[in-house]
Parts: C-alpha cells; sequence; structure tokens
C-alpha cells in the first residue's frame, strides 16, 4: 500500500507565520506538523510515502525528513505546481502509485485517540478488496469541511463540498484510502466552480459505484486540522496536555518504526542523539531503554 501527504498551498489564513516557512513545517507544541501526518500512515503500516508541496517548499521538507530511512520508510518527494485541488494529488502521484491501493493524507490533519489502528486497518483491508474509505466526524460546524450523510448503519447516502445546508454534522476528514483505482478515478475529476479538482467529487465517484465506506470516529478521538490561527493553537494546547499528562509523545514516527520493528534500537538511539537534549530526544532515548509503558 502506498501513501501520500499532501502538504501544499500558500497558507495564507495563517499568514505572516507562513510567509517564508510552509504550513506543515511549523510547530505544533514540540514536533513540526508534518510529523502529525506522517505517523498516521506509518500506523497504518504504510512505509512508502510521496510527499507533494510547493517546488519552494519542497527542499526543507526533504532537509527535515530526507529519504525516509531514519523512520524505516521510503519517503519521495514531488511538486504541485499550483494548488488545482486534493484530487490532484493522485495525477502527480500516478507513477508513484503504479495501480497499487493509496491513501493520502493531508499535511496538516492530526488525528489522535484510541482504537486508531483498528481503524486503519479496516481500512487497508478496505482498500485490498476494491473500497475507498473516509473517516466522518462529528462537528458543530460542518459548513467549512466536505460533509456526508449517513444511515443508522454508517452506510454514505450522500457526500457535498462546503455546503451552505450541511445534510449532517459528519464532517469528512483529510484522511483517505483507495484502491488501485484512485489515478482512474481521478481522471474523471472535473474542475469545480473554485476551479480545483475536489476529493469529495473523487469519493461521490465511488459512492456512485457502491465502492465507498465510512468509518465515523467517535466522541473520544479527537480530530483536529491545523490550517487557522486558532485551530494551530489548539492543537499545540492538545498534545501538551496529552503529553505532560501522561508521559507520552503523540506522533513520534521513530517510536513508531521502532514499535512496528523496522528500525533497531541502534538506530532509535542515533535518531535520540541527533536530537540533542531535547524533550523529544529524551523521549526517544526512554522508549529505547524501554523504561518506557506504551
Ligand atoms: C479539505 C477537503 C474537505 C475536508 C477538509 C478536511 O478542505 O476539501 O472535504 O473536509 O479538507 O481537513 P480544505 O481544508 O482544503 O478547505
Amino acid at each position: 500500500m502506498k501513501g501520500i501527504i499532501l502538504a501544499g498551498g500558500a497558507g495564507t489564513r495563517l499568514y505572516p507565520l507562513t510567509k517564508v516557512l510552509s504550513k506543515q513545517l511549523l510547530p505544533v507544541y514540540d514536533k513540526p506538523m508534518i510529523y502529525y501526518p506522517l505517523s498516521t500512515l506509518m500506523l497504518a503500516g504504510i512505509r512508502d510515502i510521496l510527499l507533494i508541496s510547493t517546488p519552494e517548499d519542497l527542499p526543507r521538507f526533504r532537509d527535515l525528513l530526507g529519504d525516509g530511512g531514519q523512520f524505516g520508510t521510503r519517503i519521495s518527494y514531488a511538486p504541485q505546481e499550483k494548488p488545482e485541488g486534493l484530487a490532484q494529488a493522485f495525477l502527480i502521484g500516478e507513477e508513484f502509485i503504479a495501480g497499487e491501493p493509496c491513501a493520502m493524507i493531508l499535511g496538516d490533519n492530526l488525528f489522535y485517540g484510541g482504537w486508531f489502528s483498528q481503524n486503519l486497518k479496516e481500512a487497508v483491508e478496505n482498500s485490498a478488496q476494491g473500497f475507498a474509505t473516509v473517516f466522518g466526524y462529528y462537528v458543530k460546524d460542518p459548513r467549512r469541511f466536505g460533509v456526508m450523510e449517513l444511515d443508522g448503519e454508517h452506510k454514505v447516502l450522500s457526500i457535498e463540498e462546503k455546503p451552505e445546508k450541511p445534510k449532517s454534522n459528519y464532517c469528512v476528514t483529510g484522511l483517505y484510502f483507495y484502491d488501485g483505482d484512485a489515478v482512474k478515478m481521478a481522471k474523471q475529476v472535473r474542475p469545480s466552480p473554485r476551479g480545483e479538482l475536489e476529493i469529495t467529487d473523487m469519493n461521490r465517484l465511488y459512492l456512485q459505484e457502491g465502492r465507498l465506506r465510512a468509518q465515523v470516529l467517535g466522541r473520544g478521538f479527537a480530530w483536529m486540522d491545523a490550517g487557522t490561527m486558532n485551530s494551530l493553537m489548539e492543537a499545540a494546547t492538545f498534545v501538551e496536555t496529552v503529553q505532560s499528562r501522561q508521559g507520552v509523545v503523540i506522533s513520534a514516527p521513530e517510536e513508531i518504526a521502532y514499535y512496528a520493528g523496522w528500525i533497531s534500537k541502534k538506530e532509535l538511539l542515533r535518531a535520540a542523539g541527533d536530537c540533542g537534549n531535547s524533550p523529544y530526544g529524551e523521549h526517544l532515548k526512554r522508549v529505547a531503554e524501554d523504561r518506557f509503558i506504551r
């Protein structure tokens, strides 16, 4: 299974923070935002990852993440010349995907909660069986998101992008799993009135073929998109609160790789050393020394 992280866009809603730095490189408390979506793909067992960003920002991502080897992954990079919609990622990534099932996550989306690995496992299985999977999350004001209408058994009835009159409060989060037809489907999507290839239109194509499944992330789950000043602050506060209370670190790719058996203890300790004496580095050391309770 392949995975794409889409980390493009000008981030104008965060100006001047994002004037010279990509939104997805901004800190969410103790680590760059991109670590969170990267960790989510890794938790799904995905090791072959394509990071898509603007031509200006790509070198910085490459400086930070390299070839992904330190996380037991392979990370490659591709530019999105213009932000022409989320579904464009599949056109840019056609060669990388090579007809395999593929997941995509938005670079500013943060997922955290119990049972999430199980959700991801089911999504991977759906992809292998020819289905797409979206994740629904109940929000107070769904109008700024993709919105799906579900029946009592969580079957998707309809899906709309930023509707003025939402049919439900279930928004579609920025994590999508597809089978090997993703590129074929993306090629059928036409630009929306705002000139973008909408992921919602791609999901609707799957829905029309009876191949779209939804998983609802329950009320004990935290989903955030850190794309506005307030949500960026909220995400940082959330991460700080959970981490300092529990002594865990949310979304540390090296830790995930270590527990998955993708990197050795020696490699984990080397990564910890590369982090100097930061709390993040100290945490990795604790994980390696096995004094840490999972
Ligand atoms: C995008 C999608 C929307 C989804 C949201 C999740 O919106 O178009 O369907 O609900 O991400 O973060 P955007 O953030 O591009 O406005």
